[in-house]
């Protein structure tokens, strides 16, 4: 059955934190698979250079300034994917920020401003582009949340607390969009090796997460842009409101054994 997915050369499609990371990964994948795509990230320079890249393989993109937090750029972004591909049709939330910070330790401010990027921020994406979404006829978004917004772990109250929001936002949107033909998905990566994890895991944390994911090995920013390509297709048109951990088995795992 098909729900009545634009033609691949009509499709329209947005990435937030597509700078770096997961986004860059995913904002190159639905240009191959088609799409136009706007870049959007708060570094206007890696949002720039990752549109050049697109284009130069041939592909349609152009690269936009946006803080997720603003109202204005984040309208500006959704006029530009109208503008420049003519309707919006796949929205993937990927701007966020990491943190690992002792919870006694922690101001209120540093919760606010980690729930301000990564939930709000989600949030305000949707709110400005699901009404293109609704007049295009046919949706998809795919919020990036993380295995921290699934289980507990240390140093990650307030990012572990704007992920499993932006889970339970996932569910709630998907129902009320699902009459205007718009899925509403969401991947939990487990650790990858972008910036972000770069930045934030020591030696120590890299050791315990790799004992601890059945994998034993961090995921690749391609192994999302997969779950992400399908979930952002009309293969997927009847999953929606759904989580899939992308993790090498982490949130499936309370400890793991050396066996004889
Ligand atoms: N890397 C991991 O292990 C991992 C695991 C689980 C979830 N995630 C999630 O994946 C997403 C991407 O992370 P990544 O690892 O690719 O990190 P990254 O740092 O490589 O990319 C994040 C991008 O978001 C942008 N960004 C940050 N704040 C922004 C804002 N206010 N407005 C617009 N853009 C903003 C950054 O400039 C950057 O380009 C994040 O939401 C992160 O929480 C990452």
């Amino acid at each position: 059955m098909t729900t009545g997915a634009p033609d691949r050369s009509r499709l329209s499609a947005v990435v937030t934190g597509g700078g770096s990371g997961i986004g860059r990964e995913m904002a190159m994948r639905f240009a191959r698979d088609g799409a136009g795509v706007v870049v959007a990230d708060q570094n206007a320079d890696t949002a720039a250079r990752v549109a050049a890249e697109i284009v130069e393989a041939g592909g349609r993109a152009v690269g936009v300034k946006v803080d997720v937090r603003l109202q204005d750029e984040v309208e500006n972004m959704v006029a530009l994917a109208v503008s420049q591909h003519g309707g919006l049709h796949i929205l993937a939330n990927s701007a966020g920020v990491g943190e690992q910070m002792a919870f006694l330790k922690q101001s209120i401010a540093e919760f606010e401003r980690i729930v301000a990027i990564n939930l709000t921020g989600t949030y305000r994406c949707i709110k400005v582009a699901a009404p293109e979404m609704v007049r295009s006829g046919w949706g998809r978004i795919v919020n990036i949340t993380s295995v921290a917004g699934m289980r507990g772990s240390s140093g990650r109250v307030s990012y572990g607390s704007s992920k499993s929001g932006i889970i339970g936002m996932t569910r709630h949107l998907a129902v009320e969009l699902a009459p205007h033909n718009i899925t509403v998905n969401a991947i939990a990566p487990g650790p990858v090796n972008t910036d972000m994890v770069k930045a934030v895991h020591t030696d120590a944390t890299r050791e315990t997460y790799t004992r601890n994911i059945p994998m034993h090995r961090y995921g690749t920013p391609t192994e999302i842009s997969d779950a992400a390509a399908f979930l952002a297709s009309e293969q997927a048109s009847y999953i929606t409101g759904h989580t899939l951990p992308v993790d090498g088995g982490m949130s499936s795992t309370s400890s793991i054994f050396d066996l004889d």
